[in-house]
Order: C-alpha cells, then sequence, then structure tokens
C-alpha cells in the first residue's frame, strides 16, 4: 500500500477500507508514513468526512496501537464516564465514588485541562502527594483494593492518538466528529471497559457549541461502542453556563466533597447522581433507572460514597485528612470580589469567559506542557436566575499571580449579563441516547 494513493482517495470522497485505516495507523509505529502524509489524511477526514465503518476502523487500529488493558481479574461490569469537557466540570470526582459504593467497578483514565477547559488529573493533583501517574500495575492493584481507580493517559495506553492529536492540534483538524469520536473511543475502550456513560456537552463552553454537532458526536461514539460490543449511553448536557460554583482545582476538589456530604448545588449534585445512576445501570446493579438513581442517592446519604473517595485518595498516595480539613489544600494569597454593576437578575452567566478567566489567574494552560497552579480560580456567588443587588459581588477570584488580574477581572465582568427580568435556570440534561 502507498500512502498517496489513500489520501487521494480519500480526497476525492472514497470509502476507504479497514485495511488501509489499519496500514495508515501502523505507519505510525513503523516510521513509513511521514508526519505530512498523516497531516494530508487527516485534512481529507475533515473536510471529507468518514462513514460508520470507516470511524470504527481509526478507533480499534487506534486502540490496537497500545495495550488493551485486561481487568477480567476483576470482578462485575466495569464502568467508565467520558465528558467532551467544560468548565467547572467536576462529575467525575462526584460520581466516580457514587459508582463504587453502589458496587460498580471504575477504572477511569482522565486527561489535563487545556485552554478554558479543566482536567480532572489536575483537580486530584491539587491533593496533597495524590498521584495520577500510576503504571498499568498499579492501576489495576487500586482498583481491585478500592473498587475505582483515577489515573491519566499511560504511554501503553493507544499512542496513535497522542500522535494524531498533536497532529490535529497543529493541522486545524480537531473539530471533525469523526476524528473526535476515534481519539475518545480508542482510549475508553483500550482501559479495559464493559460499559461507558457519555457526558457530551454542547453549549459556549464545551468543544463543540452547536446541539446538532454535539449530537451527531454522541451518535459517532454510541455506535463505535455498540459495535466494539460495550454497553453504552449517552447524555447530551447543556455546557452555557458553568457547572456548580467553582471553577479551577482545589476549588473543585472542596465543591466534589460538598457534594459527596450530600450539600452541593443543584445543577451539579443533580447531573453527578444521574451519570452516576446511568454507569449503575449499565453495571447492572439496578433493574431501572429510577431503581438506579435512588441506589446512588443512599449511597451519597450513607457516607459510603465519601468513603470511597478518602480511600481512593489514600490509595494512590494523597492525603485524606484534605477532605475533612480543606486548609490543607492549596490556598490562593488574595481575594477579589466581583461587584455587580447593576441590580435585577443574572439572566446570563456565560462558561467560556469564565474558564478562560480561571485560565488568564492561572488554574488552566494554553499549552499541554505548562504547569497549572491548583491553590487559583473563581468561586461563583451568582449564577442564571439568581437576584443581585447593584455593588453585590457576583464572584469571587482567588488569585496568587496578579499579572493578568484586571484582564481576568474584565473576562469575568463580560461573562455576566444582569437585567431586570426574572429567568429560569435552564435545564442541564437536554437529551439521553441509548
Ligand atoms: N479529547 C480527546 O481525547 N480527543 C479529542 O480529539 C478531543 C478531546
Amino acid at each position: 500500500m502507498r500512502a498517496v494513493d489513500i489520501i487521494r482517495a480519500k480526497r476525492d470522497g472514497g470509502v476507504l477500507s479497514a485495511e488501509q485505516i489499519e496500514w495508515m495507523v501502523g505507519g505510525i509505529a513503523r516510521g513509513d508514513v511521514a508526519d505530512y502524509q498523516w497531516s494530508a489524511l487527516l485534512m481529507a477526514i475533515l473536510l471529507k468526512g468518514m462513514s460508520g465503518a470507516e470511524t470504527a476502523a481509526l478507533t480499534m487500529a487506534m486502540m490496537r496501537s497500545g495495550s488493551i488493558v485486561d481487568l477480567s481479574m476483576i470482578p462485575g461490569l466495569k464502568v467508565d464516564k467520558h465528558s467532551t469537557g467544560g468548565v467547572g466540570d467536576k462529575t467525575s470526582l462526584i460520581l466516580a465514588p457514587i459508582a463504587a459504593a453502589a458496587g460498580i467497578p471504575v477504572p477511569m483514565v482522565s486527561g489535563r485541562g487545556l485552554g478554558h477547559t479543566g482536567g480532572t488529573l489536575d483537580k486530584l493533583e491539587s491533593i496533597p502527594g495524590f498521584r495520577t501517574d500510576l503504571d498499568l500495575d498499579g492501576y489495576r492493584r487500586v482498583l481491585a483494593e478500592c473498587g475505582l481507580v483515577m489515573i491519566g493517559q499511560t504511554a501503553e495506553i493507544a499512542p496513535a492518538d497522542k500522535y494524531l492529536y498533536a497532529l490535529r492540534d497543529a493541522t486545524s483538524t480537531v473539530e471533525s466528529i469523526p476524528l473526535l469520536a476515534s481519539s475518545i473511543m480508542s482510549k475508553k475502550l483500550a482501559e479495559g471497559i464493559d460499559g461507558l456513560v457519555l457526558d457530551v456537552k454542547t453549549g459556549n463552553g464545551a468543544f463543540l457549541a452547536r446541539l446538532e454537532d454535539s449530537l451527531a458526536l454522541a451518535e459517532a461514539m454510541c455506535d463505535i461502542g455498540r459495535t466494539m460490543g460495550k454497553r453504552i449511553t449517552a447524555l447530551i448536557t447543556r455546557m452555557d453556563q458553568p457547572l456548580g460554583r467553582a471553577a479551577g482545582n482545589a476549588v473543585e476538589v472542596i465543591e466534589s466533597v460538598e457534594c459527596l456530604r450530600g450539600e452541593g448545588p443543584d445543577d451539579l449534585m443533580g447531573l453527578s447522581l444521574e451519570l452516576a445512576a446511568e454507569m449503575a445501570l449499565l453495571g447492572g446493579k439496578a433493574g431501572t433507572i429510577e431503581e438506579a438513581r435512588s441506589l446512588c442517592r443512599s449511597v451519597v446519604e450513607s457516607g459510603r460514597a465519601l468513603d470511597c473517595f478518602r480511600r481512593l485518595v489514600a490509595a494512590q498516595g494523597g492525603d485524606p485528612s484534605s477532605l475533612d480539613d480543606f486548609t490543607r489544600l492549596p490556598t490562593a494569597r488574595r481575594r477579589v470580589d466581583v461587584p455587580s454593576p447593576a441590580g435585577g437578575f443574572v439572566q446570563r452567566l456565560a462558561a467560556w469567559p469564565i474558564g478562560h478567566a480561571t485560565m488568564l489567574l492561572g488554574a488552566g494552560r494554553t499549552r499541554m506542557e505548562e504547569g497549572v497552579d491548583h491553590a487559583v480560580g473563581i468561586l461563583l456567588h451568582k449564577k442564571e436566575g439568581d437576584r443581585v443587588a447593584a455593588g453585590e459581588p457576583l464572584c469571587t477570584l482567588l488569585v496568587n499571580d496578579e499579572t493578568r488580574l484586571e484582564e481576568a477581572i474584565a473576562v469575568v465582568g463580560s461573562a455576566y449579563r444582569i437585567g431586570p427580568g426574572e429567568v429560569a435556570p435552564a435545564d442541564v440534561i437536554l437529551e439521553r441516547l441509548a
């Protein structure tokens, strides 16, 4: 086979065979397909698309480029959740202990924050000592011990995706539904899961802002999962305003613990419980979604979910006492309130600028190799539908480095629209695909 023929076929709108796709992906490890050839093929895929069969073949080839973790020694159906990312989205820290306490083994491989979106690994690493860089033996050991494990992508999991993701980033080909779907699913399927719940975000703070694109991505990922014989459910959820009332790293750990104590904000608690219930349903721990919801609520009320999180933190080297004494978590030097310019109701709180401001404060990164400041972030006192008086704080910025503070304050101000009319907060869950 020759790369040039495969590129031409896709350029002209043809359908590639599974063999052609496998040969191209194999070329990454063999070294006989050049970066510029893969770049050209990625652009052709972005412009011409891929059929369901091509997308499944690409996913399988990327998944097989590394190890597929064998978790058969751990009894029960293993179920994970994947979110396409957003602002204040800390549901993984809440639902993984809930699902584990409900008896579902949760093997979770997560990512870091990039741009305006946060990442589970950065949040977990704000817990002193917490290690996300376990090898696959450590991954299996912690899962067996605690019923859940939360690590970062290892070099063994879908290495072809790592290579292709870097090329997509450099060639403006990230926003292709088949490329997004195959990238996400190749890593998830390599984790050793039996089932997967997808949280596909839509709105201004999501990767894909338009509902129809988010639906298309969810459908593509569900098709791949089913082709691979996995149990899969997707929720399309609204990411127009941040989830919960905290955006950053340590502040999101605190809000997650509050949820596990049953004291979290309604939007965050509601979505976390619903995703956990979907996991319990896929994992066979309940016969109906109502039973699954009540099981998940009961493990929060009994404190078992929070105990599960404490055990996970200890097993991965973290300080579990920091979950009871938040002063042990990183704390910013300065707090800066942003007052409301007028009285009325919050009619809009846009997620993207809040995520961007969080990044300007140092809680996020613009490039993967940068570090983050775990202590800084934003506490949102007012969200859509809330009444506010003129001069009352809309939010508080938690600040260490003041270099871009003024810019962050201006960006946060632009996120809020205050008006006289009362508005009802919109539903977070928009669609369910099963
Ligand atoms: N996350 C992934 O894992 N892959 C993508 O392509 C985009 C987000």
